[in-house]
């Protein structure tokens, strides 16, 4: 006995860290279904040492399916999203298609599962830059309240897919050695213009919208007060790729709204935080690096200082695996919250 669950946009960067995370849950699994595009029919992956057959996603394919989990882009989940709810499936969606929709829990486990009580077959997981932050700052918005956030990140490629990790490496070793090397990915896959990767910092993440502001920003400033449910939090963004394949990395000035905080006691408090390891020792030189966040499913935290002209106010840097924290292990994370909290199935069928 155990859950009958299906993995959409398997082969894809998220999609193998999906399986990866099955492998490693507490959730009871009955089976495992690995759906794709047509271009994947007949790929074999690997779930626990056994080979499993890639098939196409279809509607029918949720037939008998209780969880499934979506990572094959915003228009795939749009499309089949209802169809796995019609047939009796709670969807867990890492795409931006339904986190704004107000019916519809955006869910960090540690920060907000409550809102898991409020799900009506779907459940969305945040952007990968939204979760490792407010994982970070959570602890200290409960302590001191938050007032007003302003951050910048560096952000890995593989955000992009694997498409995007390929370019990096064919770049950079174009690059190396004098090589013409055409961009065809980065920074967005249907932008008129393609820009060099390889050791060029890219401020631009998703399209360009309203104010000047990326999506990508604009997911930030909007996702992090869904989850903190607190419009008045100020929060703005820079979101910036840089020449990394996995983990993104973050530089977050804070102002607290109650005074008080010192930084041994932020420090204190992100040391006994859920999701959280502080890396935060400047006489050792420990400090966050994304090299040693990858492959791990916490929130690394450090270079913890005091703003020295603004009251309340602070610096924090954090670093996370974007295709874990970032998406993988929250999405699955959030199954185990499901299931603990009895609430695996679909509301009123
Ligand atoms: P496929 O490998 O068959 O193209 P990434 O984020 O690494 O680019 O991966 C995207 C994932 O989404 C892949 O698993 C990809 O499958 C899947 N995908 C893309 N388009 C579709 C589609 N129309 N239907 C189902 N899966 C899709």
């Amino acid at each position: 006995t155990g859950y009958n669950i299906a993995v959409v946009g398997a082969t894809g960067a998220v999609g193998t860290r999906i399986i990866k995370m099955l492998e490693e849950t507490s959730l009871p699994i009955a089976s495992i279904k690995l759906l794709a595009s047509q271009r994947s029919v007949g790929k074999t992956l690997e779930y626990n040492g056994q080979k499993l057959k890639v098939q196409e996603a279809l509607p029918s394919s949720f037939e008998g399916v209780d969880l499934a989990f979506f990572s094959a882009g915003g228009s795939v989940s749009k499309k089949l999203a209802p169809e796995a709810i019609r047939r009796g499936a709670v969807v867990v969606d890492n795409t931006s298609a339904f986190r704004m929709d107000p019916s519809v829990p955006l869910v960090v486990p540690e920060v907000n599962e409550q809102a898991l009580y409020k799900h009506q077959g779907l459940v969305a997981n945040p952007n990968c830059s939204t979760i490792q932050m407010v994982v970070a700052l959570e602890p200290l918005r409960k302590e001191f309240g938050l007032k007003k956030v302003i951050v910048t990140t560096m952000q890995a490629v593989s955000g992009a897919g694997n498409r995007a990790i390929k370019e990096l490496y064919s770049e950079t070793k174009a690059v190396l050695n004098q090589q013409e090397y055409k961009p065809e990915i980065l920074p967005v896959t249907n932008a008129p213009e393609h820009y060099q990767i390889a050791f060029n910092p890219l401020a631009q993440i998703d399209v360009f919208e309203d104010g000047g502001y990326t999506h990508e920003e604009w997911k930030m400033i909007h996702e992090t007060k869904k989850i903190m449910e607190n419009e008045q939090i100020q929060v703005t963004a820079t979101c910036v790729r840089v020449p990394v394949p996995i983990s993104h990395s973050e530089s977050v000035w804070f102002e607290l709204e109650k005074s008080g905080a010192t930084v041994a006691k932020l420090q204190q408090i992100l040391q006994n935080a859920p999701g959280v390891i502080l890396r935060d020792d400047p006489v050792h030189q420990v400090f966050p690096q994304a090299l040693e966040a990858t492959g791990q499913k916490e929130t690394y935290v450090g270079r913890i200082r005091a703003d020295g002209e603004q009251q309340n106010a602070f610096h924090l840097y954090c670093v996370a695996d974007n295709l874990l924290k970032g998406a993988a292990w929250n999405s699955v994370q959030i199954a185990e919250s499901l299931d603990k909290l009895g609430l695996l199935c679909v509301p009123n069928r």
